[in-house]
């Protein structure tokens, strides 16, 4: 059950409801949206039926809803949301480009990494310290260490910071850096992560997992709004299919219908879906095309030595080409770079 609050509704309308719903053996969460508060609720419908919520002062409505997934849900919201990372919007009116290097390695390689990004229109900046791997003899990423380095460069260039955090018990330090949480495809079903990243204060990318299907990642993305975070931004980067050609198969008709069925920002990783250097243009001019709300793209000054994903890697006689269809292409889908 989902409560839409008034436009006028104050803190103590919220709370009192809150109050009222603890009575009866429930749960309520609070999402504050730039318009309008919508509280979540958890626990016996019924017994939430009998305490006449409706008739509660700042309530707008009750909506008992049948999708599973209510607090990202466009049905309950139906202005397509923008996600604000230390000022820079994510969202329905332009494109976003987040690049960088796939993983920290050393502070020198960052710099270069994101200067590349900035020369190519990032206005955000990507680099994980904590790696997921599959393999455990894999570079693992320098952890704090990557952090410092991330926010040294982030100094140095003024591009506020997107990274992965792997583990719940690692969200207070890694926010305490990043100005962007990132929650991987390998950890996209983590739920006991999802919801420390909900209560972490910090904006949200949450990848689609592997093998989710969509409503899967929309209900991933319930587990973040439900403590009270709606500062999501969801990231199609590739399923799992039979196809070996590609790294992973982009499903890029995921992005519409996913705005359709959230208003939550949608942006494409065309370099870990294709996981080919020769692919991440294309599918850059694909994600654009098709109403993406931004871009996540792993570069790096020297990819053969590359800790991680070298591969996959824009190098620098790649960047004058996005940097082309950066400044090209979201004005003929009526968007600006942001
Ligand atoms: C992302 O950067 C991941 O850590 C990376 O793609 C994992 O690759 P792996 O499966 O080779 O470890
Ligand atoms: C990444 O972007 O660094 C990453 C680990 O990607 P994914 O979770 O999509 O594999």
């Amino acid at each position: 059950m989902v409560i839409v609050m008034a436009p006028e509704a104050t803190q103590d309308d919220v709370e009192a409801i809150v109050e009222l719903v603890a009575t009866a053996g429930g749960e309520a969460f609070a999402s504050r949206g730039v318009s309008r508060t919508i509280i979540g609720l958890i626990g016996d419908v019924d017994q939430f039926t009998a305490l006449n919520l409706r008739g509660m002062r700042g309530v707008a409505d009750v909506v008992r809803v049948s999708a599973p997934y209510k607090l990202v849900s466009r049905g309950n919201h139906p202005d397509r949301s923008t996600v604000t990372v230390r000022g820079v919007p994510i969202g329905p009116d332009t494109v976003t480009l987040i690049a960088g290097p796939c993983a920290v390695e050393t502070p020198q390689q960052t710099l270069e990494a994101a200067t590349m990004a900035k020369a190519a229109g990032a206005t955000l900046l990507r680099g994980g310290a904590y790696k997921p791997r599959t393999s455990p003899y894999a570079f693992q990423g320098l952890g704090e260490a990557g952090l410092r380095i991330l926010a040294d460069v982030r100094e140095e260039t003024g591009l506020p910071i997107v990274t992965e955090v792997v583990d719940a018990h690692d969200v207070a330090l890694v926010a305490s850096y990043a100005d962007m949480l990132q929650v991987g495809t390998r950890n996209a079903q983590n739920f006991a992560l999802l919801q420390a990243v909900g209560a972490a204060g910090r904006p949200v990318m949450l990848k689609r997992g592997m093998t989710a299907t969509i409503e899967e990642w929309l209900m991933a993305a319930e587990y973040i709004a439900q403590r009270g975070n709606l500062d999501i931004v969801l990231c199609e980067r590739g399923i799992r299919t039979y196809e070996t050609a590609t790294r992973n198969t982009l499903d890029i008709s995921a992005v519409p219908v996913v705005q359709r069925l959230s208003h939550l920002p949608v942006i494409v990783d065309p370099s870990h879906s294709g996981g080919r250097r020769d692919l991440v243009l294309p599918l850059t001019r694909a994600a654009i095309a098709i109403g993406a709300d931004g871009l996540i793209i792993d570069v790096h000054p020297n990819p053969d030595q590359a800790l991680c994903d070298g591969p996959q890697a824009l190098v620098d006689g790649d960047l004058a080409e996005l940097a082309a269809v950066m400044r090209d292409f979201p004005a003929l889908v009526n968007r600006t770079l942001t």
